[in-house]
Parts: structure tokens; C-alpha cells; sequence
């Protein structure tokens, strides 16, 4: 088994499949009596969970068990529709309750950490929606429990399992755009009104909307060593559809700048003051939201690097802009929790790793310092991932 630094990885075909063998033994392996699907416990029987459960339902590897949400009218609901035998109106009763081994964490951002923990100690896996915690000092010690107790714990984005990222990948690894730079990716919209949390502490664009972008460049580039930023709050009130008027504290406008190392330089710029032509519906995004330029090569992905609709390239070698990628090959933003079960129960790895998302919730809290204190922040993390013997 050989670690490499992502830097190297892209520089290596053996990294380009969306898979690989996986370190962690899977469920199936580990267990004394093996179950045939994972036991599902889902949290978070919101607007997503509708998104969500459809994909999860339709998997193989997973069983669904139970719904919880402190609104029980919610999980209710949510039980009914998906034909889930268990309800449960906290995590405490849950983890009590019927037996399940995976935790898909749906709730608002400000509780995954929480949660994830008590699942995690409680002997449960863990997939969770973005972030897995709201910092990187929680999202460390989320993962040592989780190593602690041999447990597994992926969340959300899950961009670096699309075809789109998988091709851009190959692009840089064959060197197509010659010496890479620079890139840029943007996400925004005009806010999401059904839920406050969003903008409130421990919210904000960065996290709930440039995590997508951060994860891709990261991904592609390696990580980040140092980044600054600019945040503001553009609009210190708004209208949440279910608890009425709120105060915005968290940023509502981003930009940041991450120095990947042998001077690339990437930015990534976030907001919900971002009008768009057709609204933020997935599939209605024809514009590019993502490019990577380089001395003999440009790519520019079309639509969102969650819901990618084609890779545009155009090189020295081919300077006409040719489309590619344009078929999804199944990857949709949904498919998180049906990926953490097949890993789980096949044993195969999946290019989403925790020590990736511990470094993204790194440069979102060093974006947030350079903005407070005018300064270039230094960052500690890295990640690594595995690439099958
Ligand atoms: N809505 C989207 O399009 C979308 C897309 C991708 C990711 N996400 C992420 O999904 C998560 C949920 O978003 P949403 O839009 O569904 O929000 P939501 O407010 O519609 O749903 C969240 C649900 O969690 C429940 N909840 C909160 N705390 C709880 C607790 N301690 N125990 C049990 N239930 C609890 C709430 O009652 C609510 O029903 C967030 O992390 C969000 O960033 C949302």
C-alpha cells in the first residue's frame, strides 16, 4: 500500500478510477454475523432528506431503519414515505433504539458535530451532510474518535467521485494544459430562505456553498499551504421561511485565494447575493463554474462541479474548445449515502476522505482569520490517500 500526497496522485494514472482498495476492512468482513445490507439511521428528515432517500432506498448495500428528527411530524412523514419501520424524536433514543450501523446525518450544520459523535461513540459509522463539523479542530478530533473506535466517518461534497472531476484529473495528470497555475470556481445563489441556520453562527456561504468548490481545486491542485481571504455580510437581515425575520452573522460574501505550492494559485468565490439566469436548479446551469488554466491548455467545467454537465478543453495541440464528459454515468450529488454504504459493506475506498475534508474545514476557518485579522494564514493540514497495492 503506498500513501501519496495528492500533488503526486494527479501526476499518477494508477490514481485516476473513483475507487480504490481500501485500508479500512469492510463491514461485511469485520462482522461476526454479517448482515446483507447496511442498517440505516437517517437524522434529518428536512428538505434534502427528500432528495436524498430516493438514491439510499435504491441501493443495494443499505436498509433503511430508522428516521429521527426533532420535529417528529417530520420523521413521521419521512417514515411513511420511504417505508422506514423506526421513529425517533432525538439521537439519544435513536442510538437506543432498533439496531443500525451507518448514521446518514442530515440535520443543520450546526449539529453534525455533535451528532456525529455521539454516533461515532455509540459504535455507528458515520456519513454526514456538509461539513462533518463546523471547524477543523472539531473535524480533528471527530476523526481520532472515529479511528479510536474503528469506526468510519465521509461527508458530503462528494465531487471528487464525478466523471467530470475524474477526466480533469486525467487531463492534468497527462499534462495536457502544460505547466498549471491558476484556476477559479465560483458558487452562488440568492440564498437558501426554508432554513436560518444557514446564516447564522457556524453558517455562512464558505461552508455551505464554497465547500463544494474548495473540496474540487484541493482535489485537483493539492492542498492548500496558505490562503487569504475577504469575507463580508452584505445583508444583516433576511426573511427564513419557518422561523420568520433572522439576523445574518455569518458570511454572506467570500472570496479566498489558496497557494497550492510550486506557485499555484487558485481562487474560489461564494455568496448568496448571486443572480443566475435559471435560478440554482441542478441542470439548468450551462455556464462554466470552474477553470484551470495552464501554459498550453485551458478546461473549463460547464454547470456546478456537484451537478457537472460536460468539461470544455482546448489546448495547443487541439485550440478549438471540444466538449467532453457530457453523459453523468449515474454520478449525481444525491448518491453520498448510497456510496458510504457500498464502501462499507464492498470494502472498496472512495476518493472522499475525512483527512480531506479536515483540510477544507481548515482553509474555511483560515479564510474567516485572514478576514478578521488582514493577514495571510499558514495552514497545517494535508491529506493523503491510498492507492491499492
Ligand atoms: N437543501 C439542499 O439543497 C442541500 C443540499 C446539499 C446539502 N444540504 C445540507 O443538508 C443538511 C440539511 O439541510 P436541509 O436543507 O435539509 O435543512 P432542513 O432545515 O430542511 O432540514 C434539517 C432537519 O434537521 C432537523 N434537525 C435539526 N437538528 C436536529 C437534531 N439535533 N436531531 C434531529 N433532527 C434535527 C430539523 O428539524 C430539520 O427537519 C445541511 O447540512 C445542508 O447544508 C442541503
Amino acid at each position: 500500500m503506498l500513501t501519496m500526497d495528492r500533488r503526486d496522485v494527479i501526476y499518477s494514472a494508477a490514481a485516476l478510477s473513483t475507487t480504490a482498495v481500501s485500508a479500512f476492512p469492510s463491514f461485511v468482513a469485520a462482522a461476526s454475523n454479517p448482515p446483507t445490507r447496511m442498517r440505516v439511521g437517517v437524522i434529518g428528515c428536512g428538505n434534502v432528506s427528500a432528495s436524498y432517500l430516493p438514491h439510499l432506498r435504491a441501493s443495494p448495500h443499505a436498509e433503511l431503519v430508522s428516521a429521527c428528527d426533532i420535529i417528529p411530524a417530520r420523521a413521521e412523514a419521512l417514515s411513511k414515505a420511504f417505508n422506514i419501520p423506526h421513529v425517533y424524536p432525538q439521537i439519544e433514543s435513536m442510538l437506543a433504539g432498533a439496531e443500525f450501523d451507518l448514521l446518514v446525518n442530515l440535520t443543520d450544520m450546526q449539529e453534525h458535530e455533535r451528532l456525529n459523535r455521539a454516533a461515532l461513540a455509540s459504535g455507528k459509522h458515520v456519513w454526514s451532510e456538509k461539513p462533518p463539523a463546523n471547524s477543523f479542530e472539531a473535524a480533528q478530533s471527530l476523526l481520532a474518535l472515529a479511528e479510536k473506535n474503528e469506526r468510519w466517518i465521509r461527508s458530503v461534497p462528494v465531487v471528487v467521485a464525478s466523471p467530470a472531476f475524474a477526466f480533469i484529473a486525467e487531463a492534468l495528470a497527462s499534462r495536457k494544459l502544460g505547466r498549471v497555475v491558476a484556476a477559479h470556481a465560483q458558487y452562488g445563489h440568492n440564498g437558501p430562505n426554508w432554513a436560518a441556520f444557514v446564516h447564522q453562527q457556524g453558517g455562512g456561504s464558505l461552508l455551505d456553498l464554497a465547500v463544494y468548490n474548495i473540496t474540487t481545486l484541493t482535489g485537483l491542485l493539492g492542498p492548500a499551504r496558505s490562503v487569504t481571504a475577504m469575507t463580508s455580510v452584505v445583508t444583516p437581515t433576511r426573511k427564513s421561511e419557518r422561523v420568520g425575520e433572522i439576523q445574518v452573522v455569518a458570511d454572506d460574501n467570500a472570496m479566498l485565494l489558496m497557494n497550492h505550492g510550486d506557485g499555484v494559485i487558485s481562487h474560489v468565490q461564494s455568496g448568496f447575493h448571486y443572480f443566475h439566469p435559471h435560478d440554482d436548479k441542478s441542470g439548468e446551469e450551462t455556464r462554466e463554474t470552474l477553470s484551470i488554466i495552464g501554459s498550453e491548455g485551458t478546461m473549463g467545467l460547464v454547470g456546478y462541479d456537484w451537478d457537472p454537465r460536460a468539461v470544455d478543453l482546448a489546448t495547443l495541440e487541439a485550440p478549438s474548445t471540444r466538449r467532453h464528459v457530457i453523459e453523468p454515468s449515474g454520478f449525481c450529488w444525491q448518491m453520498g449515502a448510497s456510496l458510504a454504504a457500498e464502501s462499507l459493506f464492498t470494502g472498496r475506498s472512495l476518493l472522499i476522505t475525512p483527512e480531506h475534508a479536515v483540510h477544507v474545514l481548515e482553509v474555511i476557518g483560515a479564510a474567516t482569520q485572514s478576514q478578521e485579522g488582514g493577514r495571510l494564514i499558514e495552514l497545517q493540514s494535508r491529506f493523503e490517500y491510498s492507492i491499492g497495492a
